[in-house]
């Protein structure tokens, strides 16, 4: 996709997914290849240690959460979407997969997270970066809501996946689905692994880059426990080690 189709569509796309658009993603996102993303970024979120409380940003239908529900069983679990129908859908969901107390859905926007400072050890998200209109602010409103050490996972489909994430998941669910995947770059305004990662570097946080799940592309970003630039990090030991690190782009992506 050229990047003027992807301003284009940019433009067009709402940020929140209104009804009828809510139960149309709700029974896309009950399939196999979606259910299997959340199982397996729910135990990508666990490689970071275990968590008192996470923070799920475009929960959506809130299949996440309950993925993760399983993975982490003493957390607390909240996830926040911008719209209504959406969250009235993720109750529903909850409802029939059996209501728990450690997890909550309210309606609020990624710019304006109704919580204090330093309230949870991960904020995730999965699928919603691409529909956020400011993402630099999103991201600060993850950085301020998430405490100091803790991780801010971002994943998202991006329009360009390396060859071996494209056979990796061609193997796993097939070429019929992959060409799914592939139409719906056309009609969402994905970025790449280079622009998500040119993204981190124009906030707070140290990016420790990118990398896969599935066909998931993520954004590992730290909340360095005192003021660490991102070119002071690159320094560290261990940082960026285990991810496939990108170059950053001084792009505007908004
Ligand atoms: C493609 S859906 C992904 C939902 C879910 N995370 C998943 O992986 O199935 C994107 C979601 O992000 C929500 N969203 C978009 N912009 C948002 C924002 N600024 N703040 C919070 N939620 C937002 C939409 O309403 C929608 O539910």
């Amino acid at each position: 996709m050229s990047d003027h189709w992807r301003q284009f569509v940019k433009r067009l796309h709402p940020e929140g997914i209104p009804w009828p658009g809510s139960v149309l993603y709700n029974a896309l996102s009950s399939s196999e290849i979606f259910l299997r993303h959340y199982e397996l970024v729910a135990h990508d979120v666990a490689h970071y240690g275990g968590a008192g409380c996470i923070l799920d940003i475009g929960t959506g239908p809130g299949h996440l959460l309950l993925a993760m529900r399983k993975v982490f069983p003493d957390t607390k679990l909240v996830g926040v979407d911008i719209s209504p129908p959406m969250v009235a859908q993720a109750q529903r969901n909850i409802e029939t997969y059996g209501r728990d107390p450690r997890i909550e859905v309210r309606v609020a926007g990624a710019n304006a997270l109704p919580f204090a400072d330093e309230t949870f050890d991960r904020v995730v998200s999965t699928g919603s970066l691409h529909h956020w209109k400011d993402p630099i602010h999103a991201l600060s409103e993850a950085h301020r809501v998430l405490k100091a050490d803790g991780y801010a996972l971002m994943y998202d489909l991006v329009r360009d996946m390396p060859k071996a994430v494209w056979e990796d998941v061609r193997a796993r669910f097939g070429g019929f689905r992959l060409a799914l995947l592939w139409l719906h770059s056309f009609e969402e305004p994905f970025l790449n692994a280079e622009e998500m990662d040119a993204l981190g570097r124009r906030t707070d946080f140290v990016v420790e880059g990118t990398r896969f799940t599935g066909a998931l592309c993520c954004l590992v970003l730290r909340k360095a426990a005192a003021s660490v630039t991102n070119t002071e990090a690159e320094g560290q030991p261990g940082h960026g080690s285990d991810v496939l690190t990108h170059a950053a782009h001084a792009r505007r992506y908004t």
